[in-house]
């Protein structure tokens, strides 16, 4: 089928190249001049597992990019938006980007069009859609506007994408669900699971997705729902392992326990800092924003948002009662992008830590492994950057772990030692074992767990200064 996918954001071009990979033709439209000729030229300007090899494979073939709307979709049957839906100040989406394009699509439909929101986009978007493209002389005939939001993890986006648990599809109209069979049919039937080149499937993936069928209205709530109740996930973890901290239990042991109930399962209970990125804190906002709209106060999200950003206060107080004073402190840092996998800094933990660390006096050496570039952008030579976690050791009073990538959780701990001025960890995301950092003469500090302390260290082994 040709598609045309209008931005090329994160989610336009994992979709595109995704297309592709099921067989469609797919011509990504956008009007950034500069970010298309880095994608014609075959660049990749995200950080993404898999995508590479995926616009490297149809690139040129089945992939296109353009800056002519119109053109692209006089030849496509299916029109994707995946323009940008920004936070307002008042927690509101921002929903010009995609009504411009309604009103661009006014103008260019030739024919029977499908056009599908892929952005995460509030309830009845689907609706104004249809009125918009209605109002600027578009003919019902010639057009269904379908939700068909995306439940895509950045750094796990393409698998996400290609392996997913459910593809939620809100329309009624017969012949648009035609379409919409059409696209999906490779993931729904199996049928692209058994290429031989196909991207290799991961390891909880059960077989070929659920199609769901349902309401345009319907669709967007499951979006705004599936992100508000995962957000809702994090911040009541952080809330029981607050309390842990308080009682002096283990997070870790509670997590197990209720974990393995089937019904509470054990994915989206990693205490730590808090949740970060472009999209739980935005569309938890969003959801509160549509709710209120609604006549429906959603008190529950605005406590999940309190729980979240008071994880980053919390974490602030640690890293002081561990070394007193900020001033003049040499504080070095591993991991500066809101999770691991992503060189993604929005609404990162991690930078408005860093923040409040600068803001306190203290002098803050970081490294990432993928993010530094985009760390620069904001801190400038207000951070020194280093190249590796031993280098951020290196002379620093304390070492702070911010982002789970899994190379901070193998590091040679009797180095880090060695290297630090005092022996002392701060973990943000829980990723050593406290028997492991005692062993390495460490004074460990993490989330909803008890301590290795100075005290308990020192009565261990008298010699502990690094
Ligand atoms: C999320 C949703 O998972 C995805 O379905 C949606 O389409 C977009 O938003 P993403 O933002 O890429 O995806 O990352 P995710 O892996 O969900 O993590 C979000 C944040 O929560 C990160 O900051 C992460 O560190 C944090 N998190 C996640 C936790 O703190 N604890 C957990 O147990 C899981």
């Amino acid at each position: 089928m040709k598609i045309a996918v209008i931005g090329s954001g994160y989610v336009g071009l994992v979709a595109a190249a995704c297309f592709c990979e099921l067989g469609h033709d797919v011509t990504c439209v956008d009007n950034d001049a500069g970010k298309l000729k880095l994608l014609r030229e075959g660049q990749v300007p995200i950080h993404e597992e898999f995508l590479p090899e995926l616009i490297a494979r149809h690139h040129r073939t089945r992939l296109h990019f353009s800056g002519n709307l119109a053109e692209v979709v006089h030849a496509s049957t299916a029109v994707f938006i995946a323009v940008g839906t920004p936070s307002k100040e008042n927690g509101e989406a921002d929903l010009s980007y995609v009504e411009s394009v309604a009103r661009e699509l006014s103008q260019a439909i030739n024919g029977y069009k499908v056009i599908i929101t892929k952005s995460t986009v509030p309830v009845y978007t689907s609706k104004w859609i249809r009125q918009v493209l209605l109002l600027n002389g578009a003919s019902s005939n010639d057009f269904d506007v379908v939700s068909n939001p995306e439940f895509l993890r950045e750094g796990k986006a393409i698998t996400d994408f290609l392996f997913p648990d459910r593809i939620v599809i809100g329309v009624t109209e017969e012949r648009a669900v035609r379409v919409m069979d059409e696209i999906y049919a490779p993931l729904s039937t199996g049928a692209y699971y058994l290429a031989a080149d196909s991207i290799p499937a991961p390891t909880h993936f059960k077989g070929p997705a659920q199609v769901i069928y349902t309401s345009a209205a319907s669709a967007e709530l499951i979006k705004h729902a599936a992100n508000a109740f995962l957000a809702m996930k994090i911040s009541f973890i952080n809330a029981v392992a607050n309390l842990c901290e308080a009682v002096n239990a283990d997070i870790e042991d509670v997590c197990k326990g209720l974990g393995s109930d089937s019904r509470i399962g054990p994915r989206f209970l990693r205490a730590g800092i808090g949740y970060g990125g472009s999209c739980f804190p935005k569309d938890v906002a969003a959801f509160r924003s549509v709710a209120r709209n609604y006549g429906c106060e959603f008190g529950l999200l605005e406590e999940v948002e309190r729980i979240n950003s008071g994880q980053r206060a919390r974490f602030m107080r640690k890293v002081r009662s561990a070394l007193w004073t900020l001033k003049g402190k040499k504080l070095g840092v591993l991991g500066i992008s809101y999770k691991c996998g992503t060189d993604d800094v929005r609404e990162s933990p991690a930078v408005s830590i860093i923040h409040e660390l600068l803001a306190e006096g203290a002098e803050v050496k970081a490294f990432d492994p993928a993010a530094t570039g985009r760390a620069r952008q904001i801190f400038g030579s207000q951070v020194t950057f280093a190249n590796d976690a031993y280098e951020v050791a290196d002379n620093s009073d304390a070492l702070l772990i911010l982002t789970d990538w899994e190379e901070f959780s193998e590091l040679d701990l009797n180095v880090i030692r060695e290297k630090l001025n005092y022996p002392i960890v701060i973990d943000g995301r829980n990723l050593y074992n406290r028997q492991k950092m005692s062993k390495a003469g460490l004074v460990y500090h993490s989330i909803g767990r008890p301590s290795v302390d100075l005290e308990r260290l020192a009565a261990a082994s008298p010699g502990l200064a690094c």
